[in-house]
């Protein structure tokens, strides 16, 4: 039997983008040498500023051809806005690469991992374990409207909310799936349908149809804003929690940022529904929830966990589930242990994001050879 291989298409980007690459490739090497798999890694230099500055574009003709051979795309971080506007930069990369592969899932999962100083106060680590489900491709952020009267008293400006059938019920559907998925079967809905009463009413009605084939999966529903009140009164009570687009991107900001600090959290855009043997494959992409860092890029700092845990999403995705297992352990047991390890061995290996004095490398390494080594 032939071994298991996976081909992934690596996009450092820009600033720190580039300095958390290699450590999070090598995480998942050692991972893929544990479970008896390969990765290939096809690096790419385009979807950055540099490039951009060198040819006038962001990427090349012939990119959506180069990611389609690739079974998932591994993205770091885009944006030099001291010298390409970030319009250009996301629009001109990521951004295309989301609508193109019709990624209409972003999911983050918001877990208080031990040794990360938890915002919150009073919170144990494994007390918030849930994760935000996000339509990634309609509802408010349509293009959808105009302005007429520009300039008088009669200026009028609309934006239309689009929301589809097929695209809110994929949404659904793979929110449920999740729940289902997880010991809790748990799915909290947010809506808003006190306020808006056209649109929101839809999405109540879509996740009331399809919670009669889910009898499994316990069913809520808040209003978005009391929801961003839960989020941060009584975060352990969430499992899996889907959202429009607009209320699914401020939901998917602060549940991470209710267990932690940024340079942790990760991402996943994914078109779960895609498959490789279809007329034109959509390839999924995970990164790490934070940009480029300029303020700090160059000086080896930047915490490398995001874009680790985003690799471990990776692989959780392809099917190499106990080697994501093994990744997200190695994570948990590296932070957790890190107070330890400074006062038994005198190294630090968090990055001053957390509060330490580590860099890069020796907490990339330390993660690495945890998955080495277990
Ligand atoms: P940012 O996430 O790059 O940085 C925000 C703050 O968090 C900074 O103080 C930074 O030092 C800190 N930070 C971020 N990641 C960190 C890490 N791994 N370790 C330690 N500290 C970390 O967001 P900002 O400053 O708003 O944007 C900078 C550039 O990144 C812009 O060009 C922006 O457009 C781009 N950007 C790109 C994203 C992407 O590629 N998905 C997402 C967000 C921003
Ligand atoms: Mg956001």
């Amino acid at each position: 039997s032939s071994k298991r291989s996976y081909t992934i298409a690596v996009l450092p980007g820009d600033g720190i983008g580039l300095e958390v690459t290699p450590p999070a490739l090598r995480c998942l090497e050692a991972a893929a040498a544990r479970f008896g798999f390969a990765l290939e890694f096809r690096s790419f230099d385009w979807a950055s500023c540099t490039y951009y500055l060198k040819h006038g574009v962001m990427i090349p003709d012939n990119w959506k051809a180069l990611l389609q051979e690739c079974d998932a795309i591994f993205f770091g971080a885009v944006g030099d806005p001291a010298r390409v506007p970030d319009h250009i930069s996301l629009w001109g990369s990521l951004l295309k690469f989301r609508r193109e592969f019709d990624e209409y899932i972003n999911l983050r999962p918001c877990r208080l991992i031990p040794g990360v100083t938890c915002p919150l106060a009073g919170r144990a680590p494994g007390s918030i374990d849930f994760l935000t489900v996000r339509e990634n491709t309609e509802g408010e952020y349509s293009s959808i409207g105009g302005r007429i009267f520009e300039g008088t008293e009669r200026e009028t400006v609309i934006q239309n909310t689009v929301f589809t059938r097929v695209g809110v019920d994929r949404v659904l559907r793979y929110a449920f799936e999740l729940a289902r998925s997880r010991p809790a079967k748990k799915l909290t809905s947010a809506t808003k349908s006190n306020g808006i009463s056209i649109t929101m009413p839809y999405w109540d009605e879509r996740v009331a149809e399809m919670a009669k084939e889910y009898p499994d999966v316990k069913v809520e529903k808040y209003h978005i804003d009391i929801l961003c009140a839960h989020f941060v009164q009584r975060p352990h009570t969430f499992d899996v929690v889907v959202g429009s687009n607009l209320f699914g991107d401020i939901l998917s900001d602060l549940g991470p940022a209710c267990t932690g600090t940024i340079g942790i959290a990760p991402s996943a855009n994914l078109n779960p529904t895609a498959r490789k043997t279809d007329a034109e494959w959509m390839p999924s992409l995970f990164e790490p929830v934070h940009g480029s860092a300029p303020d700090i890029a160059g000086k080896g700092i930047a915490n490398p966990v995001g874009m680790i845990w985003a690799g471990q999403m990776m692989l959780e995705y392809l099917g190499e589930k106990d080697a994501a297992a093994l990744v997200l352990s190695a994570i948990e047991n590296v932070l957790g242990g890190a107070k330890a390890r400074l006062q038994e061995e005198g190294v630090d290996v968090l990055t001053p994001d957390m509060g330490g004095r580590g860099t890069t490398e020796s907490l990339g390494n330390a993660i690495e050879n945890t998955i080495r080594s277990k």
